[in-house]
């Protein structure tokens, strides 16, 4: 059996690989048309969020039984391509959470303390400026969430404990399962109108993209702050953008964005704006919590097993 690790894996799991037996080939950022060439010669690969597996990487890849995703997000593959041709699609959707969890409080705190331009101020221009750098308290606030999973509920743990008061909006939510965690559960409009903090964690599907649009965000309270660590293509970047020139927001903080890596998305240049190149899983416990998972998920169906998540 021949595997395919087309994005960067943490040795943990090329070493599961490796112990069950499969022959490796890690090609990391092969070109689109190589992968294209050379995917008809394994019976899996295994990717994170660069390489894309459309429906022509699917239908090219003659010999795949299983597509491996070392992470939460399967937005960059077909899976309704690889089933309809019988290929499993698997993730690793615990592995991540609380890394992803403990970077969206650490970009919530980053943009209402003003850290990225306070560090700058002192660090590169040796500007002591305590006046500017006033912020607001997470306390005494409102968060609302926009999905309330795995990544959503450790969110909502963690932002009690800084006593906040927590909403969210998850349709396929019940209100008794947000009671438990202490969250309220409301309309998304709601939401919008209640929030100081909104987070976005929900799945990028056909139906969030642009969840949160131009009409939506004229919903918000004036003044609110926007933090995505899910994906890019849930927030319209350009409404957004227009959103915190007018100073309808006060700010954002993204992790994420349509288009990865962002070019000259406006987004960046904005002075209320705190930014990360997709770090939400970037520790060493995640990553090698995903490699490992996805390896044995993987081997897993190649040995004809039914795998843990798919
Ligand atoms: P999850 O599946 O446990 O939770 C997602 C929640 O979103 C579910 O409760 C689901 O009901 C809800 N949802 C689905 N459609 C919705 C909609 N239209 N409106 C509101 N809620 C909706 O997934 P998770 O582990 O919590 O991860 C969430 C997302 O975060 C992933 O899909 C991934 O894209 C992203 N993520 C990003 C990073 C990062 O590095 N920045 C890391 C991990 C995950
Ligand atoms: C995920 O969906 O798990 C995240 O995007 C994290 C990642 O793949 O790096």
């Amino acid at each position: 059996m021949r595997v395919l690790v087309a994005d960067p894996l943490d040795e943990a799991g090329l070493e599961r690989l490796r112990q069950g037996g499969v022959e490796l080939d890690v090609r990391t950022g092969l070109p689109r048309a190589t992968l294209l060439s050379r995917i008809g010669e394994y019976e899996a690969v295994i990717v994170r969020s660069e390489t894309r597996i459309d429906a022509e990487v699917v239908e090219a890849g003659r010999r795949l039984a299983v597509i491996g995703r070392a992470g939460v997000g399967v937005d960059n593959i077909d899976v309704e391509a690889a089933t309809r041709r019988g290929i499993v699609v698997v993730n690793a959707p615990e592995a991540n959470t609380i890394s992803a969890a403990e970077h969206t409080l650490a970009m919530m705190l980053a943009v209402a303390r003003r850290i990225p331009w306070a560090h700058h101020a002192l660090a590169q221009e040796r500007r002591w400026e305590r006046r500017r750098f006033v912020g607001v308290q997470l306390a005494g606030k409102t968060l609302g969430l926009v999905g309330l999973g795995r990544i959503g509920s450790e969110v909502a743990r963690r932002a009690r404990a800084f006593g906040m008061h927590v909403l969210a909006y998850d349709p396929y939510v019940v209100p008794e399962r947000a009671a438990e965690t202490g969250v309220e559960l409301v309309e998304l409009e709601d939401l919008l109108g209640r929030s100081d903090f909104i987070s976005i964690h929900c799945p990028l599907t056909a139906r969030t993209r642009h969840l949160i649009d131009a009409e939506r965000l004229r919903r918000v309270r004036p003044g609110a702050y926007l933090v995505n660590c899910a994906r890019g293509g849930i927030v319209d970047e350009a409404a957004l953008a227009e959103a915190l020139r007018e100073g309808r927001l006060a700010g954002a903080a993204l992790d994420v964005f349509a288009e990865e890596p962002p070019g000259d998305n406006p987004l960046l240049g904005l002075p209320n704006v705190v930014v990360t190149p997709h770090l939400g899983a970037s520790t060493q416990e995640a990553q090698s919590a995903a490699a490992l998972a996805v390896a044995e998920e993987v081997l897993r169906v190649l040995a004809g097993d039914v795998p843990r998540h798919a």
